[in-house]
């Protein structure tokens, strides 16, 4: 069988990444220029910057990506391009240089849905995991447990219906002095603390066994911040991390496995800069194991932001015949399942 070289060209948020992939699993190159720096100063990603920001980079990113996997864009196959959601400038950036250089180099272009991109990295490092499986897709704009039927089929079965685990983890940080981006610090910073330190709410919701609610715990860390400002009491960020990540962590786990269980799925992936965390990644794996399922992450790398992963999609959109017409435009809510 011949090769397939896909690009990946990804643009919804604060990287600027580009990547180019083997016949779907073999990473040859993973570009990414984050703009951390510069939205740290802002304490959140600001999206007219990030949208200059990309414009800067993109070509470069690109070049990059294809110098390092030692090919030229005439021998790419196709180019995949995250079109959402996301911010919808940032968007516009790669969707409007995917399009010019697949009209340019006489390529397919293929559309690529970002939350599929990221359980797709699943596949990167895991030559053995196919679908059908469960995922858990965690990132800053979502929080979804994903039934992933074929490589281009999804059917969504439970998600948030406020805040974005990742969403709580930067305005948690931001609220205890920790700052942006949020999620890696707490992380850190939990590993000093006592989870057991002080008990935030673990939210249901009623009739909907498998969603999600975030804001609950979010408010309850602001009125225990505020409650302790209020008596004089000294705030040990450590615990406050650790108590907020186990409450946030218990409730991913419970419910993915709980839902892997009712489904009969013996697998489960996790996806999303969320999926990055060492709590969650440590209390997926026990509760994982005491139920016989087998459990998927990526390397925090392939986690977060990256256009490998949209290039393993795109890989897979690629090969079943999707092609994206030179009308494609960025889609800021684009919802899973719909491209
Ligand atoms: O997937 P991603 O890079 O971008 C979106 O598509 O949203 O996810 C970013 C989110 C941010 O909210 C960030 O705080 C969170 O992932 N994150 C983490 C960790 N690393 C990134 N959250 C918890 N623990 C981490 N180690
Ligand atoms: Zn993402």
């Amino acid at each position: 069988m011949q090769d397939i070289l896909v690009l990946g060209i990804e643009s919804s948020c604060d990287e600027t990444a580009a990547a180019v992939v083997k016949n779907g699993r073999q990473v040859l190159s993973n570009v990414i220029s984050s703009q951390i720096d510069i939205h740290t100063l802002y304490g959140g990603v600001v999206p007219e910057i990030a949208s200059r920001k990309h414009m800067e980079k993109i070509n470069q990113v690109i070049e990059e990506s294809l110098s390092e996997a030692g090919v030229t864009l005439s021998e790419v196959d196709a180019i995949s391009v995250t079109y959402g959601p996301g911010l919808v400038g940032a968007l516009l950036v790669g969707v409007g240089e995917a399009k010019a250089i697949a009209y340019a180099a006489q390529k397919p272009l293929v559309g690529v849905h970002h939350i599929e991109g990221h359980i797709a990295a699943n596949y990167i490092e895991h030559p053995d995991l196919e679908p059908p499986f469960l995922c858990l897709v965690v990132s800053g704009g979502h929080t979804h447990l994903v039934q992933v039927r074929e490589y281009n089929t999804f059917e969504v079965i439970g998600c948030t219906h406020d805040d974005a685990a990742g969403e709580a983890f930067d305005k948690v940080a931001r609220a205890i002095g920790l700052g942006y981006p949020g999620g890696p610090k707490i992380d850190k910073t939990a590993k000093a603390g006592n989870p057991d330190a002080i008990a935030f709410p673990h939210a249901k919701i009623a009739g909907a066994e498998f969603d999600f609610s975030f804001s609950g715990v979010k408010s309850a860390v602001l009125n225990y911040l505020n409650q302790c400002e209020m008596k004089g009491q000294e705030i040990v960020q450590a615990d406050v991390a650790a108590s907020f990540q186990k409450a946030v962590v218990d409730v991913l786990v419970e419910r993915a496995v709980a839902a892997a269980k009712k489904l009969g799925e013996k697998r489960i992936a996790v996806a999303g800069g969320v999926a990055a965390n060492t709590s969650l990644r440590e209390r997926m794996q026990e509760e994982c194991k005491k139920e016989g399922i087998t459990l998927y992450y990526p390397s925090p790398v392939f986690c977060t932001d990256n256009a490998a992963m949209i290039a393993v999609q795109g890989y897979y959109g690629y090969i079943a015949g999707k092609r994206s017409g030179w009308d494609l435009n960025a889609v800021p809510n684009l919802k899973i399942g719909c491209n």
